[in-house]
């Protein structure tokens, strides 16, 4: 089968470190500009579903929002497991901390996966995806 690559967005749309959402036929997509190159990534976090262009992205390595699992833009590959939220010193109330501990051990039973990525190119100034 061969890829079809549609246009996405406007390469200036996404400056260099930054992310964006789209949708392109009924795919979420986040489109990622690594220092000038494009990546595109499906937008659900493989962990919980978070979107993932709310996270941080520092080279090709993008982290999630939510549970703060790392992924590589460049092939989707989950680099590590999810991060229980850290309190510090800080003691949350009874009730809280028995939500948090109800929350710790539905998530063991969790799975992270690695993401979808899409083939990008430049064209014109327009980045294309391939569906
Ligand atoms: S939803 Fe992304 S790390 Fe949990």
């Amino acid at each position: 089968m061969t890829e079809k690559f549609v246009r996405a967005i406007s390469a200036s749309e996404v400056t260099s470190g930054g992310m964006k959402a789209i949708e392109l036929d009924g795919n979420e997509i986040v489109i990622c500009n690594c220092g000038g190159k494009y990546y595109a990534i499906q937008r659900r976090c493989g962990h919980m579903n978070a979107p993932l262009e709310k996270g941080t992205l520092d080279g090709t390595y993008l982290t999630c929002p939510m549970h703060c699992v790392q992924f590589d833009v460049t092939n989707g590959e989950a680099l590590s497991g999810p991060v229980p939220p850290d309190f510090g010193q800080e003691i949350p109330s009874p009730m809280f901390g028995e939500y948090l501990q109800n929350i710790g051990m539905l998530m063991k039973d969790v799975r992270t996966e690695s993401i979808r990525t899409y083939a990008t190119k430049l064209e014109s100034g327009w980045v294309l995806i391939a569906l």
